[in-house]
């Protein structure tokens, strides 16, 4: 694992950004597995950029999302559909065809999880997988808990997350209760593994994940296993390490 702290996000997030376009210019039909939420929004602006200065093409590369909300159509803003969309998708390339994300409006949620581990392995393995992690030290949506599952699944989204994510609804009672997210054993396949974290409120998760004993009680720490790790972070989500 090789931790970066930098000057600050900005920084962090081209650093981030840097090793993911790099990705796709040496194999410009890269597999990438991407994030929502507000850790990896520079990263995706930095690429947008790049993309706008003829640097990079997502032509021939796929891109497949984390998780998504259960309930939420596509369309709805608060969707992490439409984040992306608005982040990253309709600023560069990529063909329509290349892009997947669950699908949390299924009516049959146990086939959307078989459907999108059906998508992951006719992908192939991700060369780059984008994270954040939550202050409770969920990766993807992965929750704290006595088990942690391989692939994806349907989680049942802790108070604390919801609060977390609740900026991005009109109220908190509207943020869903639920979610369709890859497995932790679907993270860990990726071949490199980018981790972005910012702020103080995460000084915590970042120490029991990089720090702490490899334990379901923070999904993140499983990150430890990986060969092949990259996080950046500004000063403040690194003040626990020492
Ligand atoms: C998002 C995701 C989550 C977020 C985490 C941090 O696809 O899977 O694990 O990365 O909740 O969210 P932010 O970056 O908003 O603090």
């Amino acid at each position: 694992m090789r931790i970066q702290v930098c000057a600050d996000a900005a920084v962090a997030c081209a650093e981030a950004a840097a090793i993911v376009i790099g990705a796709v210019r040496a194999k410009p039909d890269a597999v990438l597995g991407l994030a929502t939420g507000r850790s990896p929004i520079g990263v995706y602006a930095r690429m947008r950029q790049a993309y706008a200065a003829g640097e990079v093409s997502f032509r021939r590369a796929t891109a497949v999302n984390l998780d998504e909300y259960a309930g939420l159509k596509a369309d709805d803003p608060s969707s992490f559909a439409a984040f992306m969309r608005r982040e990253l998708y309709a600023g560069v390339d990529f063909r329509e065809a290349g892009i997947h994300i669950p699908d949390g409006m299924a009516a049959d949620l146990a086939a959307e999880c078989a459907r999108y581990d059906g998508v992951l392995n006719a992908v192939g393995t991700r060369d780059v997988q984008v994270l954040g992690i939550g202050a409770n030290g969920h990766i993807g949506f992965n929750e704290p808990g006595e088990k942690l599952s391989a692939g994806t699944h349907v989680v049942r989204l802790t108070e604390e997350t919801r609060a977390a994510n609740a900026a991005d609804f009109p109220s908190l009672g509207e943020v869903p209760t639920h979610a369709v997210t890859m497995g932790v054993g679907d993270i860990l396949k990726a071949r490199t593994i980018v981790l972005v974290a910012f702020g103080p409120a995460k000084a915590e998760a970042i120490r029991s994940a990089l720090r702490g004993p490899v334990a379901t009680g923070c999904p993140g720490s499983l990150l430890q296993l990986h060969p092949d790790v990259r996080v950046f972070l500004d000063p403040e989500a690194a003040r626990q390490l020492e």
